[in-house]
């Protein structure tokens, strides 16, 4: 598997794992935005030239934001998401802190994210105004780089 920065020819294979993963699925301009945004960080996770997950974050001074993560229904439970946040992490090593909102029923991605060191620090209620499900906020402080 390789990761690389996301480009507009991947939008085909990026939204269509997008509409077989969320409810209410981001739009082709919603992808088209963020790949403009200068703070914005899209990556693609590709297995011989198929790309089978994604990632969207933003870089706001010395947060990291993690806005959109998904991964082909077909390729979960092979450690995608993982590499791609591991990924992130590892490009972004001069951040302090890293956070997402991610659904309360969403036990897949919380026990992701809890694997990978976020802790869960608040509630936005009815967050998800469709449904009207609460959000949980996870965040994890990272380690100070050594100068
Ligand atoms: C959540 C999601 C991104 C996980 O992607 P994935 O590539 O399958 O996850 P990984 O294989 O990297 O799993 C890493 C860890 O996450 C946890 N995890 C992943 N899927 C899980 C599941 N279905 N049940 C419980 N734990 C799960 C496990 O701790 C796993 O580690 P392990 O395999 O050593 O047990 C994927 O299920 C997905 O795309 N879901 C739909 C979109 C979504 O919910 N995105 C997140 C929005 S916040």
């Amino acid at each position: 598997m390789t990761i690389r920065p996301m480009c507009e020819t991947d939008l085909d294979p990026v939204l269509a794992i997008e509409k077989q993963s969320f409810a209410s699925p981001w739009t082709k301009e919603a992808f088209e935005q963020e790949l403009r945004k200068p703070f914005g960080i899209c990556l693609v996770a590709e297995e011989e030239g198929a790309v089978l997950a994604y990632l969207v974050a933003w870089r706001v001074m010395d947060e990291v934001h993690i806005a959109n993560l998904a991964v082909h229904p077909d390729r979960r439970r092979l450690g995608a998401a993982e590499a791609l946040m591991r990924f992130l992490e590892s490009r972004e090593r001069s951040a302090v802190w890293m956070g997402l909102e991610v659904r309360k029923g969403n036990a897949a991605a919380r026990s992701l994210y809890r694997k990978l060191g976020f802790f869960e620090t608040g509630l936005r209620r009815r967050y998800y105004q469709a449904e009207g499900e609460d959000a949980i906020l996870m965040s994890k402080v990272l380690p100070e780089q050594k100068k």
